[in-house]
């Protein structure tokens, strides 16, 4: 058998000491499908002495992970630490600098520094590979890359935050609030200790902007990704939706139309026909639809140590086999600059909700901005006083212009008749 890949390894966290598992459980199997072994040679994290169950004596040891970069023995580097910036990148910058391929699972760096890392890689003719970054271990950006690579893609979307998911299914479960089940899911460990990230939305827009680059042939634009997260879906959002026939998804979504890249992360009602509606838990699922291939639906495990080792190796094995193109399936100069599109003219039908005082005349209030904006009730509820003593009012709009929707809430803002922000949630169409 030739010579083996040899890797360093910056990370033995949750995926770093996962990858040295899987490569300790699997080799002689890899080793075949690779055509030589894969071998961790040396790794790098904050603390030698912490015991992560795996021998390290076997490894190089260095503290500082830029430093892998110039390991002697190593021909590709593996970053599992974190962050997008800091030791990360400058990992990143270092090994590709030095014409060593590169291996991550870091969705926000890519998603900052993606561009500049690509043509890092390109110039040095060597591999930048990030399968780990998007939904753990579905490989979805070989789906693109590869097995989708003949057909436009008209949309990509999907539920790329396990833990928002798992937050929503189980609110949808159970009937209880957004903070008592993210207050759980902490005290299990399902959720870091500032689930900011994940509950804001900002780590599904890291992997939403990757996604939409590679789906549309569009430099990544993260800093355009419009991002709501769910801190506001109440559980009587839920039960409404659930009435209504829908389930409510944090869902990233893009389009290109040639003129402009829409990218957008937002809580939405997904029908219960779409196989996105039964997705439950920590799982994340990414749906892609091309003109020839039509729906591709791709499901899996998100997070954890062995789903996001199993990619992070898969990418490794591509390399070893000398598999691997420009890390954007097309070359970095081929990338269209795409400005963010013009949402006002998308049309789709809407969840809106209203938590108002229980007076005369809010309906009518409430009746007159949707009116006035042009945008027309399909059907109307309002359920009995909630404990603080308001009363919830939930509309479904027909089809129609978003511009119009968002004129009526603007026309809504600061009235005195609202309890609370209003919630607005777009309604998956097919
Ligand atoms: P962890 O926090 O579990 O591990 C991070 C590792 O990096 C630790 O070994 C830590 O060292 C090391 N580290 C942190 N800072 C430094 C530093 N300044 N210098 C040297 N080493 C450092 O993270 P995860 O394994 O969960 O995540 C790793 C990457 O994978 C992240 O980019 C994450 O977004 C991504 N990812 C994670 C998934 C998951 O399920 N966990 C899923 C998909 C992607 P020490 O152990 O000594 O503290
Ligand atoms: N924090 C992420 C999630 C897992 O909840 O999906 C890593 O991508």
């Amino acid at each position: 058998m030739t010579e083996p890949l040899r890797v360093a390894l910056a990370g033995l966290g949750t995926v770093g000491a996962g990858v040295v598992r899987l490569i300790d459980a699997n080799g002689e199997l890899i080793a075949r499908r690779a055509g030589r072994p894969i071998e961790v040679v040396a790794v790098s994290a904050r603390d030698r002495s912490k015991d992560r169950g795996i021998d390290l004596d076997r490894f190089d040891w260095v503290d500082d992970p830029a430093e892998l970069a110039r390991h002697p023995g190593a021909d590709a580097v593996v970053e599992l630490v974190g962050g997008a910036d800091g030791p990360a990148l400058a990992l990143a910058r270092a090994a590709l600098g030095a014409g060593k391929s590169f291996v991550t699972a870091n969705k926000a760096m890519v998603a900052h520094h993606g561009l500049e890392l690509a043509r890092a890689a390109e110039s040095g003719g060597v591999a930048l590979k990030y399968e780990a970054a998007v939904a753990g271990g579905i490989p979805v950006i070989k789906g693109l890359r590869e097995g989708a690579a003949a057909n436009v893609i008209d949309r990509v979307y999907g539920i790329l935050n396990g833990t928002c998911n798992f937050v929503l299914t189980k609110m949808e479960a159970e009937g209880r609030d957004f903070a008592e089940i993210l207050a759980e899911a902490q005290r299990l460990g399902y959720a870091e200790a500032d689930p900011s990230t994940d509950i804001d939305g900002v780590d599904a827009a890291h992997k939403l902007s990757i996604l939409a680059s590679l789906a549309f042939g569009a430099q990544p634009a993260f800093a355009d990704v419009v991002v709501t997260g769910i801190r506001n879906v109440i559980a009587a959002d839920i039960a409404e939706a659930a009435a209504l026939g829908y389930r409510v998804r944090l869902l990233g979504m893009a389009d290109a139309d040639g003129k402009g890249l829409f990218q957008r992360v937002q809580p939405m009602l997904v029908p219960l026909d779409h196989p996105l509606a039964h997705v439950l838990h920590s799982t994340n699922a990414v749906v892609a639809e091309g003109n020839f291939v039509g729906r591709l639906f791709f499901q899996g495990a998100g997070a954890g140590d062995g789903p996001t080792a199993s990619a992070v190796v898969a990418d490794l094995i591509d390399i070893a086999r000398g598999e691997f193109g420009p890390p954007y399936a097309m070359p970095v100069e081929a990338l269209a600059a795409l400005p963010p599109a013009d949402s006002g003219e998308r049309r789709g039908r809407d969840y809106l909700r209203f938590t108002v005082a229980d007076k005369v005349g809010v309906l009518a209030e409430i009746a007159a901005a949707m009116r006035d904006a042009g945008v027309s009730i399909e059907s109307l509820m309002q359920r009995g006083a909630m404990a603080d003593g308001s009363v919830l009012v939930a509309i479904v709009t027909h089809e129609g212009p978003e511009r119009c929707v968002a004129q009526a809430l603007e026309k809504l803002r600061g009235s005195p008749s609202l309890k609370s922000e209003p919630m607005w949630m777009p309604i998956l169409s097919d």
